[in-house]
């Protein structure tokens, strides 16, 4: 899928992605992971800061948060809520200065499709020495339950070049190979919910694949058929299961 579809799909969802992710709770839930790692005194650059949902909880606490997005659809949402403090602009082409940021963040933006590479490329040259670059992936810790272990082996068949992957194992040596530094996972959140391998089963055909992103196509149709049906051949699944995973911050540093 290029970038143009994935705009597309995400013009298409804005009005309600706020409410189908959590809505306000995720956000200041997100917003106060990021707020001990930021400096109140210098601003901060949110890339594909969508309907501006976590940049608006930010600003409520104290930060001068500048918001850029692809999706139009998204960014008008995000102007309601910050002004003109948002704009229209590419990860991968950031309109911005090199070497005048001194701290972005990303939250949910790298499963949802830019190229890992060539995001760190411009971050890489954005960040002044000594910046850093915040990320809240959107797998955070997955459960590896006998749900888990199904949906994700239809992930991998998904997406076997782990392009849509944004934990440190893929994120990383991404970083490293373009002079950043790893500083490891910060503000871990750990969260326990219930799940039947029934209720998995219905959100995979709700079309969004692990509350990831959203699976199009037939031949994806087909493997996600195929995991509906082997979640409904495990053992009792109608019960449900008591399931846990954690969301956390990666911490990139310019030197
Ligand atoms: C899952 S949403 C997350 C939005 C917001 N950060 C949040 O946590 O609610 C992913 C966002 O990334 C944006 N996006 C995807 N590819 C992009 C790119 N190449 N450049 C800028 N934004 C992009 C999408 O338009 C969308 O708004």
């Amino acid at each position: 899928m290029g970038p143009t579809s994935e705009v597309a799909e995400f013009d298409e969802i804005a009005p309600d992605y706020d409410a189908s992710r959590g809505g306000t709770a995720r956000a200041a839930g997100f917003a106060g992971m990021l707020a001990p790692l930021l400096d109140p005194a210098r601003p901060v650059l949110d890339i594909g800061v969508g309907t501006g949902i976590v940049a608006a909880e930010l600003t409520a606490l104290g930060h001068s948060v500048q918001g850029l997005d692809l999706s139009p659809g998204m960014l008008a949402l995000a102007r309601a809520r910050l002004g003109s403090r948002v704009a229209v602009a590419d990860a991968c082409r950031l309109p911005v200065r090199t070497g005048s940021v001194s701290q972005a963040v990303s939250t949910w933006l790298l499963h949802a499709g830019p190229d890992h590479g060539r995001v760190f490329d411009e971050v890489a040259r954005v960040l002044r020495p000594g910046g850093r670059y915040l990320v809240i992936p959107a797998g955070g810790t997955r459960p590896t339950d006998d749900i888990g272990l199904v949906v994700g082996a239809l992930e991998e068949r998904l997406d076997p070049d782990r392009t849509r992957q944004d934990g440190p194992w893929t994120l990383a040596p991404i970083a490293e190979a373009r002079g950043l530094v790893y500083r490891g996972r910060a503000s871990e959140r750990p969260m326990t919910f219930r799940l039947s391998a029934r209720d998995m089963a219905r959100s995979l055909s709700g079309g969004l694949f692990t509350g990831a992103w959203a699976v199009r196509g037939a031949e994806a149709g087909r493997l996600v058929e195929e995991t509906r049906e082997r979640l409904l051949a495990l053992p009792d699944p109608d019960v449900e299961r008591v399931r846990e995973m954690a969301d956390y911050v990666m911490v990139f540093a310019k030197p």
